[in-house]
């Protein structure tokens, strides 16, 4: 039989957690689809001792994501803590520096230090894998590096903030106030551990620069997009545009420009009748115009546990095929 692939995952939080349970349930199909087995064999987060609702006794317990992402015992290293720095940068860097291969969801750490990462993963040949950082189930990474590697792109925009399309749905639709919203979306793990970095535009401008990366060929710059967010949103603002014709989304929007790559992240009104108007709740969506071909459009889950582990979990299949590295 085929050696299987052996994971270590650090974070067992919303996503992570998910992530366990998925391989676990999903083992045999993924076994058929890899040509290998999957395993989680170790794992790490803040608190050993905190109820997840998951059996964790067959696995090891690293003491840091640093030992977790060095120890000779795993071949793909899954961060899923969050955060722009450490520790996850340091766990990766010495991940990849070990050959290992990495999966993340972690679209704030890629927007600033992907380019460095992908390099480490090139020289020392593992695959940086990060479909789940943009649009959670949706397959956009995917579908921009691969289904369109020969096409060359216009513009790339669409719902990337599955909280902020939640609480702008439900203002609307229920007439519930701002606070109670972004609640609930915390309660249904759809926000970032600060939430400031949803509902202030941040997580769109980072996912928004993954993708004009991917899309243009260009660097990963954060600090390139136009940010504005939703927080000053009141239901009568959206009442007012409903009055109108329009409902307010939170759109990010990448265009080839004859000046260079424009990028920016703001409310905006669109028409009720448009397809984007009717993108609802925590769904994404994703529209990429190519050259010489209509528009693509992709829409899906963009945020919560299962969705995300979906996509985290076709990453490491891919690591398990060996595509990527
Ligand atoms: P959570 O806050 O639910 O979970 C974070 C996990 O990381 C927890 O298990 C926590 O440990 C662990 N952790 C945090 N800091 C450390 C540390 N210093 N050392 C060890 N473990 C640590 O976050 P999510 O699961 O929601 O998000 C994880 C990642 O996935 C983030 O990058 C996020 O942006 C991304 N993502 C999330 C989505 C979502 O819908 N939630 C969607 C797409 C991407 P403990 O449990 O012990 O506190
Ligand atoms: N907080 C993010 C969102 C998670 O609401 O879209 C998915 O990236």
């Amino acid at each position: 039989m085929v050696a299987p692939l052996k994971v270590g995952i650090a974070g067992l939080g919303t996503v992570g957690a998910e992530v366990v349970r998925l391989i676990e349930q999903q083992s045999r199909t993924l076994s058929s689809r890899c040509g290998r087995p999957v395993r989680v064999v170790a794992v790490t987060a803040r608190s050993k001792a905190k109820k997840r609702g998951l059996d964790l006794q067959r696995l090891d317990w690293a003491k840091n994501p640093l030992a977790l992402a060095s120890d000779p015992g795993i071949d793909c290293f899954v961060e899923l803590m969050g955060g722009a720095g450490e520790p996850a940068l340091s766990a990766i860097e010495a991940a990849l520096k070990a050959g290992k291969s990495v999966v993340t969801a972690n679209k704030a750490l890629i927007a600033k230090h992907g380019l460095k990462l992908a390099k480490a993963a090139e020289q020392h040949g593992g695959a940086l894998n990060f479909e789940a950082a943009v649009g959670a189930a949706i397959p956009v990474v995917k579908t921009l590096r691969e289904g369109l590697a020969g096409t060359a792109i216009n513009r790339v925009y669409g719902i990337l903030n599955g909280t902020c399309n939640y609480i702008l749905t439900r203002m609307e639709q229920e007439g519930l106030s701002f606070a109670e919203c972004l609640k609930d979306a915390q309660r249904l793990g759809y926000a970032e551990a600060n939430p400031s970095f949803d509902v202030d535009g941040h997580d769109t401008a980072q996912k928004l620069a993954i993708l004009a990366s991917l899309a243009f060929g260009t660097k990963v710059s954060q600090g390139a997009v136009y940010v504005e967010g939703i927080s000053s949103i009141a239901p009568e603002d959206l009442r007012a545009a409903a009055e109108l014709g329009y409902r307010v989304k939170l759109l990010g929007v990448a265009v080839r420009t004859s000046k260079g790559i424009e990028q920016r992240v703001h409310p905006t009104m669109v028409p009720k009748t448009s397809s984007i108007a009717q993108v609802m709740g925590v769904t994404n969506a994703v529209t990429i115009d190519g050259e010489g071909i209509p528009p693509i459009t992709l829409v899906g889950p963009g945020a919560g546990g299962a969705a995300t582990a979906s996509a985290v979990v076709a990453d490491i299949a891919d690591v398990a095929r060996g595509i990527g590295a």
